[in-house]
């Protein structure tokens, strides 16, 4: 990255060759730097020439270029993008942005054509489409980062559908759930996040380009047709609108806020259960780390980091919002700040999901502790309240003697099921020995939630067939 050395004195004034007609001096260095965008909108480039291709491309059919004129900066818009991706393109600092940085060395390269690239256009419309495109494959690549991810926590899930575990509330132990009820828990907020992201590629999936600064441009241009070229589904119906509004970008950084949302929701329960008061799952060593001092300790960094990590993204949205609250039409130069909290957003969102895509499908759930600890807490006395219910007591009464009975266990360390049928008939008669396999035990627990939605084997198995199918509609 060179930075302009440029004299203030007007009379030997280099300045701007993009804009330098109306300047008597050279843009100030630090301005220059200050103000330039180069450093991390070089990350677009590949979407930049996409662009300028198709509007070429469009120019040339409505007759503002020619066809040789059309080929020769498609070919040299073809070198140049092989330059940078090979790292041979210098980022000039004093070329402010993306845009002017390939279009210079486009019209160093081919001349006086390169110069007519921009004819209609203006990177106000340029920008705003460059930045629809980056969101556009960003969405795709992070659809398919979530789908790995859950189709990571259905595989989990099948092999769990009979692990029972304890289901918590307030997170005291409440009633028996299965892993795999548990995990596909996990499976439907990661679906709505899907859902979430693909509504908003519809807003982000139309093209700017055509409203040049602000208003339009007087060149018979064909919008419909550049849309078409670069996969837009529409144009931007109104151009002042088109140049300014960056809440295309806020909702995709909504949509990853609620995913970093429900990854650190996640993490959480996953720090937790490798717990050594828990021990209900083993996270495998190689996505753990140890300490430098503590000999013995094994830690859960990957969840505990994208835990963190939520927060930025939270932070990217905020800064979005912000900087978009109170701007007045058109196009202000305030939106250059919209590129580093989006790419943060997307960087933090990819990796998040990446980890835990490989991470979650090799967990290993301890499933005797699992079960040791869905036999402790009372998880059944709803169960037997419901017995009684069924039995013909009124479910208010019957959550009284269960209570009358938890605290018997209570005083004698205790479960309801290690309680004697006698001790239990003591609150009241209608209380059988088939109480024990009927409501005391786990598997009567889960099995008699058998709805949908609920947590018994076979609905969970017949959820994980149907999340498959779900999937398949989702991604099509
Ligand atoms: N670098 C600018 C941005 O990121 C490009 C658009 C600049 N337009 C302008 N009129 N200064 O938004």
């Amino acid at each position: 990255m060179t930075t302009s050395s440029n004299s203030s004195n007007p009379s030997q004034a280099q300045t701007s060759g993009m804009w330098g007609g109306r300047f008597s001096e050279a843009t100030d260095a630090f301005v220059a730097e200050f103000t330039a965008s180069v450093q991390f909108d070089q990350r677009f480039y590949k979407q930049d020439i996409a662009g300028s291709i198709a509007h070429a491309t469009m120019l040339a059919k409505v007759g503002v270029l020619t066809q040789q004129e059309r080929d020769d900066i498609i070919n040299g818009l073809n070198t140049i993008q092989a330059e940078i991706e090979a790292g041979n393109f210098e980022w000039r600092i004093e070329l402010e942005d993306v845009h002017m940085n390939i279009e210079s060395l486009l019209t160093d390269r081919i001349g006086i054509t390169g110069k007519k690239l921009h004819t209609g256009r203006s990177r106000n419309d340029q920008v705003a489409t460059d930045i629809r495109l980056y969101v556009r494959d960003e969405i795709d690549a992070i659809l398919k980062l979530l789908e790995k991810l859950q189709k990571g926590i259905l595989g989990l899930a099948a092999q769990n559908t009979n692990t029972i575990m304890p289901g918590f509330t307030h997170l005291q132990t409440a009633q028996p759930v299965t892993f795999g009820h548990h995990l596909m828990a996990w499976f439907e907020m990661l679906v709505r996040d899907s859902e979430r992201l693909i509504d908003c590629r519809k807003r982000v999936n139309r093209l700017p380009l055509g409203s040049a600064a602000l208003a339009g441009t007087t060149y018979p241009i064909e919008r419909a047709y550049t849309a078409e070229l670069l996969g837009f589904e529409a144009v931007c119906e109104n151009s002042l609108d088109a140049v300014s509004d960056r809440d295309f970008a806020i909702e995709f950084t909504a949509a990853a806020s609620l995913i970093m949302m429900h990854l650190s929701r996640m993490s959480e329960e996953m720090i937790l259960w490798t717990s050594a008061q828990f021990k209900f799952v083993n996270i495998p060593d190689r996505f753990c780390t140890g300490s430098s001092i503590m000999p013995q300790k094994k830690n859960p960094d990957v969840p505990e980091l994208i835990r963190g990590k939520t927060g930025r993204v939270y932070g990217d949205l905020m800064s979005l919002l912000t900087l978009m609250k109170g701007q007045p039409l058109a196009y202000n130069k305030d939106n250059q700040e919209d590129k580093e909290p989006l790419f943060d957003a997307i960087d933090t969102v990819r990796g998040s999901l990446m980890a835990f895509a490989d991470m979650i499908p090799a967990l290993v759930p301890n499933i005797e502790i699992m079960r040791e600890a869905a036999l402790r807490g009372f998880s059944t006395a709803t169960d037997l309240a419901d017995y009684l219910v069924k039995n013909g007591v009124a479910f208010r009464d019957a959550h009284e003697i269960v209570g009358k009975a938890v605290a018997l266990g209570v005083q004698e360390s205790k479960d309801l099921s290690e309680l004697t049928l006698e001790q239990l008939q003591q609150f009241s008669d209608l209380i059988q020995a088939d109480v024990f396999e009927k409501a005391l035990t786990l598997e009567a627990s889960v099995n008699a939630r058998n709805h949908i939605g609920g947590t018994a084997p076979n609905q969970v198995a017949a959820a994980i067939e149907r999340a498959y199918v779900r999937l398949e509609k989702l991604y099509a």
